[in-house]
């Protein structure tokens, strides 16, 4: 089922995922410039000692929702002050290879992308794989089974449980299947595994298989699937994003990298050296076509495309107490300036029954002016905002309480009985957006100019606070480059 509002949403969402525009090219390629000219330590200070009169750019006369923002908290404070040391810790590692399989007689019409094992309660021990990737339309009706090896050289078999995500068609569909009720001996790991026909034998082509991946229990902590960082997207967008999260709580984020620049690859391999980044790469299906995300945004493969690596996200990470969909473009940060392990576990008390919650989101429209052009970064420069839109919803899950499915294009989670989702209140917190505004919004309805400005220092005066550590930061990730 669809919601209204899906067309523009889903076009929203697409199009946020690689911030790719000529503007933002130029602004890359100048800032691209100035990390390698050898005076840049000077530059960076001094663009923040002109930040220093801030009156000017906090003449808005009505900015409800920043009045209870509270930067005195003790713990907001304490999480903006040190940078641990930038040094890099050798170089990371992805995570995975994008080891994409095919299986065996059905040539390019099933791609399989990931393997992720988990437990189906404390008692029942990796007893759960999920398979994730694409199958050919003409397929669906097929019904698998699982075919998994483990350490040990056993076979195991189970039925491969088809989850049904959407009614959209195409011709490549993001597909995830299920494999419980695997039994095996103590010690004895599920080492590969893929996917045959009912009728089929399990084979022992050993290529022919995922490597299965283990998701692990992480019950303090925040972890957010951000999909693809790709292309062009500025180093300096990643760098105030993370800095600015990490400070709110988050200590895992795992982002597809797809044909990233160098700069940004750089930034996200100093988040990998500190244990909080875990990046895999991304390709799109073999079809050179998906290789264009600006070109898979006019359909609806694209949409499905997509789904890949949030059905492999949700299995990875589902370990955490709350799991966050949001991009690195977007920023959800409390009214008051709460962490979010905090806001959170109020939301939660105040409503025991939620699967996840979903948050309203405001576009900061970055082709609007700049409000404050002493800031580096986008999020210190536009102020102004969208109101809080409904059908933008993105959301934070709870994993324990919800069934597989969920899935991010129509903000949905998939909540087990019992549970629900709920709405946060635009007063309590929101999703700051950071985008340009696309020219098929001004084509086709003239989103970017309909939408009411108003002002909305909120991201920006956290911001502020951590902004010269931030730049600090850059030079030395630079310098040691
Ligand atoms: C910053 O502002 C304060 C007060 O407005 C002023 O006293 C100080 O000289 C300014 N510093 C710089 C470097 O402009
Ligand atoms: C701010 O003021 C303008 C005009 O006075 C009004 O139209 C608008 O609704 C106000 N915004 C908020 C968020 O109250
Ligand atoms: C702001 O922080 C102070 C100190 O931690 C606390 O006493 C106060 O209740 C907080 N205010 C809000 C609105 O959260
Ligand atoms: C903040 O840091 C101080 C000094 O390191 C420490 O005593 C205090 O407990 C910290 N507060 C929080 C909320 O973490
Ligand atoms: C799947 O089965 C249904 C019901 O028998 C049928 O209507 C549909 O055309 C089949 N789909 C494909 C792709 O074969
Ligand atoms: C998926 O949909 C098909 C047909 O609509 C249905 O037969 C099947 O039981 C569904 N599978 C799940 C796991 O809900
Ligand atoms: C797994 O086993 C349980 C308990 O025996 C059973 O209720 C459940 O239906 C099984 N699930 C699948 C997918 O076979
Ligand atoms: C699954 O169980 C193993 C063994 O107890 C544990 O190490 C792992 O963290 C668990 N994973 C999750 C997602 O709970
Ligand atoms: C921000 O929005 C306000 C209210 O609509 C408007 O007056 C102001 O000019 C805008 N600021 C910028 C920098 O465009």
């Amino acid at each position: 089922m669809l919601p209204k509002g899906f067309k523009l949403s889903s076009r929203l969402w697409l199009s946020s995922l690689g911030v790719v525009s000529t503007c933002l090219l130029l602004v890359y390629a100048l800032l691209g410039i100035s990390i390698w000219r050898g005076d840049n330590h000077m530059r960076y200070y001094s663009d923040v000692l002109v930040c220093n009169g801030t009156s000017q750019e906090r003449s808005y006369e009505n900015s409800t929702y920043n009045n209870d923002l509270n930067l005195t908290s003790d713990t907001m404070i304490n999480l903006t002050v040190d940078t641990p040391d930038p040094k890099l810790i050798g170089n990371g590692k992805d995570l995975i290879q994008p080891l994409m399989k095919r299986v065996v007689n059905f040539q390019n019409n099933i791609i399989l992308f990931s393997a992720v094992a988990g437990n189906s309660s404390s008692k029942h021990i990796w007893d759960t794989i999920d398979i994730q990737g694409w199958e050919h339309k003409s397929l669906s009706n097929n019904t698998y089974k699982c075919c998994v090896r483990y350490t040990s050289g056993a076979l195991r078999m189970v039925p491969a449980i088809r989850i049904n995500w959407t009614n959209w068609v195409t011709e490549m569909n993001a597909v995830q299947f299920v494999c419980s009720n695997l039994t095996s001996r103590t010690g004895d790991l599920p080492d590969v595994a893929t996917i045959a026909t009912h009728k089929m034998e399990c084979h022992n082509l050993y290529d022919w298989h995922l490597p299965v991946t283990f998701a692990h229990a992480h019950k303090n902590e925040i972890a957010v699937c951000s999909k693809f960082v790709y292309g062009s997207v500025a180093a300096d967008d990643l760098l105030s994003w993370f800095e600015l999260h990490r400070r709110l709580g988050v200590t895992k984020v795992l982002v597809y990298t797809h044909k990233l620049n160098p700069e940004a690859f750089h930034v996200l391999r100093y988040y990998r050296a500190l244990g909080i980044a875990d990046t895999v790469p991304f390709i799109f299906r073999l079809d050179d076509q998906h290789n264009h995300p600006e070109i898979g945004v006019k359909n609806v493969q694209a949409w499905n495309d997509e789904q890949v690596p949030v059905f492999d996200c949700l299995a990875r990470l589902r370990g955490y107490r709350y799991l966050a969909l949001v991009d690195t473009d977007e920023y959800l940060i409390s009214n008051r300036g709460l962490p979010w392990m905090n806001m959170l576990d109020d939301l939660s008390a105040k409503h025991p029954s939620a699967a996840g919650f979903n948050f309203y989101v405001k576009v900061h429209v970055t082709s609007w002016n700049k409000a404050r052009t002493c800031s580096q970064f986008k999020v210190g420069q536009y102020l102004n905002s969208t109101r809080p839109m409904t059908e933008r919803w993105k959301h934070v899950t709870m994993p324990d309480r919800l069934r597989h499915g969920s899935q991010t294009h129509t903000f949905n989670p998939n909540e087990k009985a019992g549970f629900n989702r709920h709405v946060v209140s635009a007063e309590d917190a929101v999703i700051h957006h950071f985008r340009s505004c696309r020219t098929q919004w001004i084509e086709e309805n003239s989103a970017c100019i309909q939408f009411g400005q108003s002002a909305d220092d909120t991201v920006s005066k956290l911001f502020e606070k951590i902004e010269p550590d931030v730049l600090k930061l850059k030079a030395r990730i630079f310098e040691s480059q």
